[in-house]
């Protein structure tokens, strides 16, 4: 559960980053960020894994008030919380495996299980088979899957998702956006920013949307994706018969 209340968020140099946001995030929903650029996404997000303090109101994660986490906190609140980003943010040195198991609770197991799990999670993203690749080896959509891959390694309750087909043309974007809906079928809130809102309309479910820092819509919006699916499987059998 993911609470906001009165939350505003001023830059040191005067920006308006999010203004007087109230909300809740059930555990296990998927909610989509939108606005235009500039609206506050990243910002809203930043607050939440503790990249930026709010000016004014409190954030409580799991019940938790993260608004003023000390430092030394942070880490294990982190634990409970993955990211991935519009431009992947993969180490170009280290392989696909060294990448996702480069975090420290998992570096703290053997080697074998280190692996195991890296395999495991690659798997769940459809990347096991490039656990030995650098990411240069690899396009776009299979990088963002990696950094998806580094983001649920942790088994995170939360997934943050900033913008993460800026960088992905459409059919790559509906690959990304396809792997989100089934890691929150899973269990994991997922919280998706992105100002495309094509890509929202298709999948429909809660819809938050920014403007200049405030709240301006949040409303559960009906969504074709799944019929889109289906139609794409072939013509229907009546179809057929003629
Ligand atoms: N680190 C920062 N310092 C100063 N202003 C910032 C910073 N980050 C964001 N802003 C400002 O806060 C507002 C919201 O930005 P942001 O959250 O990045 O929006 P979005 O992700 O929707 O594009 C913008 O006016 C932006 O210029
Ligand atoms: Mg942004």
């Amino acid at each position: 559960m993911i609470e906001l209340y009165n939350v505003t968020k001023r830059y040191p140099g005067g920006q308006l980053g999010l203004s007087d946001v109230s909300l809740k995030i059930a555990k296990g929903q998927l909610v989509f960020l939108t606005g235009a650029s500039g609206a506050g996404k990243s910002t809203f997000l930043k607050l939440i894994y503790c990249e930026e303090v709010p000016t004014e109101g409190n954030i409580l994660v799991n019940g938790r008030n993260v608004s003023s986490l000390p430092r030394n906190k942070i880490p294990y609140l982190r634990r409970t919380i993955g990211v991935v980003f519009q431009n992947f943010r993969l180490i170009p040195r280290k392989t696909v495996f060294e990448n996702v198991a480069y975090l420290p609770r998992i570096l703290g197991l053997d080697r074998k299980n280190q692996k195991k799990l890296a395999y495991e999670t690659l798997r769940q993203v459809g990347l096991a088979h490039r656990i030995n690749a650098f990411p240069v080896q690899l396009s776009g959509g299979e990088q963002q899957r990696v950094a998806i891959a580094r983001a649920l390694i942790n088994q995170p309750e939360i997934l943050l998702a900033d913008e993460p087909t800026g960088n992905l043309d459409p059919e790559l974007s509906e690959e990304i956006l396809r792997l989100l809906l089934d890691i929150n079928l899973r269990g994991t809130t997922v919280i998706f920013a992105t100002h495309d809102r094509d890509l929202i309309t298709r999948v429909g479910h809660r819809v938050l949307t920014l403007r200049e820092g405030s709240l301006a819509d949040d409303r559960e919006l009906p969504g074709s994706f799944y019929s889109q699916e289906a139609d794409k499987t072939g013509p229907a059998p009546s179809e057929e018969a003629h």
